[in-house]
C-alpha cells in the first residue's frame, strides 16, 4: 500500500520542536499578560470578503495565497491568512467597543497562506499577535513595539528594528500620484510583478526585493515629504520615546508592508540568521480598518510574529531539570518533606520531592541523576547540599533554609 504523506507546506511539530513551540508561545503569553492584554480565541474559518475588504484585493495574500473554498452551505469561506482582520471583525460583532475605553487583545494560532514553501515559510504557520483597538495615542505604538522587543529579548533573539510611517490615506493620495508618474518613467527596468503593481499597488514596488527594481526606484520620491505636519510630529514623538526606552531602530522609508490596511506607524523586526525569510515580527497602525469593516471610527494597531521563525532562532530551551530535590532522611520526616517541597514551590522554585522508596543511599543516587542544583535533606533540621561544589550547610528554620538555598541556586 502506498504511504500517505503530509501535504506540501504543512509540518508535524514534535520532539524538541514541540518543546520549542510551547516555550515560544508560553513566553509570549506571559509577556502579553504582563502588559495586561486579554486573550481572544478566533475561528480558523472566516467569510472570504473579510480579507478582501481588509488585507486588500490587490495584495499577494488575497491574489495568490488564500485557501478559499465553498462550504456545504454554499458560503465562500477562507482559512484565515492572518489574525488582525478576524480580531477587528470580532471586536465589531461582539460589540467590544460598547464597553468603552480601548481594548487590548492577543491571539495565537494557525494561519494559512499558499506560498512557495522554504525554510521559515510554510503554508500552515502559527502566529502570536496582539492588537490595541480604540486609541490613537502614540504611547500605544511605543508600548506595542516595546512589548515585542521584550519578547525577543526574553527569548534571546537578536534583531534589527525598522520603522516607517505611512501617514494617512489622505497624505498618501498626492504621493501615490507622483510615485506613479515616477514609476512610469522606469517601467522597463521593473520586474513583471512590479509592472502590474505599479498601477494597482504602487507602494509595494518600493519594497520589492528584486535588485533591478531597487535600482530603478533608488531616486523615487519618499512619502515622508508628503506627510502633514501633525503626522511628522507624531513620528518624531515615536522616535523620541523609543530612544528614551533604549530601543534601537532604523528608519526605513521603503518599509511599506504587504497588507493594505496600514496608516502611520509600521515596523518590522528582522534578522539575517535564518535566510531569506528574515522578518520575525511585524505590524503597525490601521486607524481606518474598523470603520472600513462596518464599525465606528476606531484607531487601532497591532503586531504578529511567526512562531516557526522564532523557533528557528531559539538556541536553548530552559532547563527541564529540577532546581532542588527534597529528601526526607527517614519515614518519620516524610510529612516535613511534603511541607518543605510546598514551601519551595510556593516561592516558584522547581522542586522534586524524592518519591523513590528504599535506602537513603539509593535516594541520593537518584537525586544525583536528576541534575538538580541543590538537595535539601529533611530531618529535625535541614541540610542543604550544593550539588556543584559538594559543600553542605545546615539550617534549623525554614527561613534560614531558604536563605542558604537562595545563594546556592542562583
Ligand atoms: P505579516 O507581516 O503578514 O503581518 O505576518 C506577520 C509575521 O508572520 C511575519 O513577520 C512572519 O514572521 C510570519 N509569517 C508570515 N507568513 C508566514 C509564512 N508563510 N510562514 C511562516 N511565517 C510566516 C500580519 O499578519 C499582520 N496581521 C500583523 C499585524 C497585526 N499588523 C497589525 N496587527
Amino acid at each position: 500500500m502506498s504511504q500517505i504523506k503530509r501535504v506540501r507546506g504543512f509540518q508535524d511539530i514534535y520532539g524538541e520542536n514541540s518543546k520549542k513551540y510551547r516555550y515560544v508561545v508560553d513566553t509570549a503569553r506571559d509577556i502579553f499578560q504582563r502588559y495586561n492584554f486579554e486573550e481572544i480565541i478566533l475561528p480558523v474559518v472566516e467569510d472570504v470578503s473579510l480579507f478582501l475588504r481588509s488585507v486588500g484585493e490587490d495584495t499577494d495574500i488575497v491574489q495568490k495565497e488564500m485557501y478559499t473554498f465553498e462550504d456545504r452551505g454554499g458560503r465562500q469561506v477562507a482559512l484565515r491568512p492572518e489574525g488582525t482582520a478576524p480580531t477587528v471583525r470580532a471586536f465589531i460583532e461582539e460589540k467590544m467597543f460598547a464597553q468603552g475605553g480601548y481594548k487590548k487583545l492577543f491571539y495565537e494560532g494557525a494561519m494559512f497562506r499558499y506560498e512557495r514553501p522554504q525554510a521559515g515559510r510554510y503554508r500552515q504557520f502559527h502566529q502570536i499577535g496582539a492588537e490595541i483597538l480604540g486609541t490613537g495615542s502614540v504611547l500605544a505604538d511605543v508600548e506595542m513595539i516595546k512589548m515585542v522587543n521584550d519578547l525577543l529579548d526574553t527569548l534571546g533573539i537578536e534583531t534589527t528594528l525598522e520603522i516607517n510611517t505611512l501617514g494617512s490615506f489622505e497624505d498618501r493620495k498626492e504621493y501615490i500620484k507622483q510615485l506613479k508618474d515616477y514609476l512610469k518613467g522606469v517601467k522597463d527596468k521593473l520586474c513583471k510583478d512590479c509592472q502590474v503593481r505599479m498601477d494597482r499597488n504602487p507602494l509595494r514596488v518600493l519594497d520589492c526585493k528584486n535588485e533591478s527594481c531597487r535600482e530603478a526606484t533608488a531616486e523615487a520620491p519618499t512619502l515622508l515629504q508628503f506627510l502633514s505636519p501633525e503626522r511628522k510630529e507624531r513620528f518624531e514623538k515615536l522616535k523620541e520615546y523609543l530612544s528614551q526606552l533604549g530601543i534601537k531602530y532604523k528608519v526605513n522609508p521603503r518599509l511599506v508592508r504587504g497588507l493594505d490596511y496600514y496608516t502611520d506607524t509600521v515596523f518590522e523586526f528582522t534578522t539575517d540568521k535564518i535566510g531569506a525569510q528574515g522578518t520575525v515580527a511585524a505590524g503597525g497602525r490601521y486607524d481606518t480598518l474598523v470603520k472600513q469593516l462596518g464599525g465606528s471610527d476606531t484607531p487601532a494597531l497591532g503586531f504578529a510574529a511567526g512562531v516557526e521563525r522564532l523557533m528557528l532562532l531559539v538556541d536553548q530551551l530552559p532547563s527541564e531539570k529540577p532546581t532542588v530535590v527534597v529528601i526526607p532522611i527517614s519515614q518519620q520526616y516524610e510529612g516535613k518533606g511534603l511541607q518543605t517541597a510546598d514551601i519551595l514551590r510556593k516561592r516558584g522554585i522547581k522542586t522534586e520531592l524524592m518519591l523513590k522508596e528504599g535506602s537513603l543511599k539509593s535516594k541520593m543516587k537518584t537525586a544525583g541523576k536528576l541534575g538538580a542544583k541543590a538537595v535539601v535533606f529533611v530531618s529535625d533540621r535541614y541540610e542543604i547540599k550544593d550539588m556543584e561544589t559538594g559543600s553542605q550547610q545546615e539550617a534549623t528554620s525554614p527561613e534560614d533554609m531558604l536563605g542558604i538555598l537562595g545563594k546556592v541556586i542562583t
